[in-house]
């Protein structure tokens, strides 16, 4: 039928060669022990979209475990099996990978029957996915290779722009699927369809999005905030009622929509500065702002926030208006040190969901002099000596006051300056004796 046409010359001007030898040989392989072998998800989607897509997924009808060995021997490739789940991923020399996986097969419909023949497992396969857009397939056994397997009118949902359950139990099987689908609408510009849609606010209402781990439901965020648009998935996920079943006490107003916007702008200079820095933990400093302790406890647990996390975000809560109006009004580096320290990248970010772009500039060149500047001469020991002082609280004080003066002045004399600081520490702390015994 026309629902299962051949793609074989998309396949051949859309797809590296090298792609498209590995799809010939795994349909060869396929052929080798007897077992129909198909690409399938988001290769195909992306594949008669003409958008590059280099995550490869298989499904076998047969065993995929034994196919990825026979595979890897073929092609020296390292099979890592998923007994489990009936999987394999193959790595390859270069570090290219492949998933294998098993089509779900169920062999009897009734007891003492005969099995489903070959084309209903795939089928069955295809059926359990998350979207139409994604539950298409194209065989690459050698008597069949290009044939698009297509049951759902698929390719009709993906010209027409529509993100499609196949089923009403979709988003009960898993929940994670109601965030994918705005992820997918936001990236190709697509629409959930009216039925998704009734379904998916059903499901919402029903808290299925509540039942599944802290960790999946983080995943599903960080995948969106790595798309060219997150805001306007965030825009989305706030306007179907989504994001209030992951942050239960976040309000997006207008004003919540222009402090992401900022901290969106930030982040890349942060990000240029510290490693490792979380979008996720990024936006959750504007998110969960204002929450009450024992939400913010129940957040803490859910999505794994560390405790230090917590406590700067608290901090830059209670200091948002000083800070605020330090960096407006360019106070002096060594002035804001004295507020904030060293800070860390996350009070940064909170902080600049409340700046301006030229603000937000200074606030980096802040970060610039914290990251740049450390005392060369003058250290612990230095001062202890040179001073005859025992060790205490009071040598961490003047070496911080030299630090502090450093941001200011990059090319200060370091073994000068401590001289007055010491004097005046020393002075002020013969007074305060004298003051003491004068008491007593
Ligand atoms: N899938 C699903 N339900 C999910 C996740 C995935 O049915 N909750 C299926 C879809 O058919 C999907 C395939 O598994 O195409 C692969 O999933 P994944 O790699 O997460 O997504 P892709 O569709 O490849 O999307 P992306 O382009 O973002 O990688």
């Amino acid at each position: 039928s026309f629902n299962f046409k051949n793609v074989t010359d998309i396949i051949y001007e859309r797809l590296d060669k090298r792609i498209v030898n590995l799809l010939r040989l795994i349909g060869i392989y396929g052929h080798e022990l007897k077992m129909p072998v198909y690409v399938v998800g988001g290769f195909v989607r992306d594949l008669l979209l003409n958008i590059p897509n280099y995550d490869i997924d298989i499904v076998v009808e047969g065993n995929g475990i034994e196919f990825a060995k026979y595979v890897g021997k073929q092609l020296d490739a390292i099979v890592v099996p998923y007994e489990k789940f009936y999987t394999a991923t193959l790595v390859f020399k270069d570090g290219f990978k492949i998933d294998i996986a098993t089509a779900r097969t169920e062999y009897y419909e009734k007891p003492g029957e005969l099995p489903q023949v070959d084309v209903s497992t795939i089928k069955k396969d295809l059926y359990r996915r998350d979207f139409t857009i994604n539950a298409m397939a194209i065989k690459l056994n050698p008597n069949e290779f290009g044939v698009l397997y297509d049951f759902f009118n698929c390719q009709r949902d993906l010209q027409e722009g529509i993100i499609r359950i196949l089923h009403n139990l979709s988003f009960i099987e898993d929940p994670t699927r109601m965030i994918r689908a705005v992820r997918f609408e936001t990236r190709y510009n697509f629409r959930i369809e009216e039925h998704t849609l009734d379904i998916l606010k059903k499901n919402l209402e029903g808290k299925y999005l509540e039942r599944v781990s802290g960790s999946r439901i983080r995943q599903e965020i960080e995948k969106i905030l790595e798309e060219r648009e997150p805001m306007k998935a965030i825009r989305r996920l706030a306007e179907l009622g989504i994001l209030k079943h992951i942050f239960p006490k976040t309000y997006y107003t207008p004003t919540m929509d222009e402090k992401l916007e900022r901290v969106f702008k930030f982040l890349p200079s942060v990000k240029e500065r510290y490693q490792n820095i979380s979008d996720f933990y990024a936006i959750s400093t504007v998110l969960l702002e204002f929450y009450d302790k024992e939400t913010l406890d129940d957040m803490r647990n859910r999505y794994g926030y560390p405790k230090k996390f917590i406590e700067s975000l608290k901090f830059t809560e209670n200091m948002m208006m000083p800070l605020k109006s330090m960096i407006e009004t360019r106070l002096n580096f060594s002035d804001i040190y004295k507020v904030i320290g060293k800070g860390n990248p996350y009070i940064f970010i909170h902080l600049s969901a409340y700046l301006e772009e030229d603000d937000q500039e200074y606030l980096i060149t802040y970060i610039d002099a914290i990251l740049n500047t450390k005392l060369e001469k003058v250290s612990g020991k230095y001062v202890i000596e040179r001073f005859s002082l025992k060790s205490g609280p009071v040598i961490n004080e003047i070496l911080e006051r030299l630090y502090a003066m450093k941001l200011d002045n990059p090319k200060l004399d370091e073994i000068q300056t401590v001289e007055k600081i010491a004097e005046q520490f020393l002075k002020n702390l013969e007074q305060a004796e004298i003051s003491e015994n004068q008491k007593t």
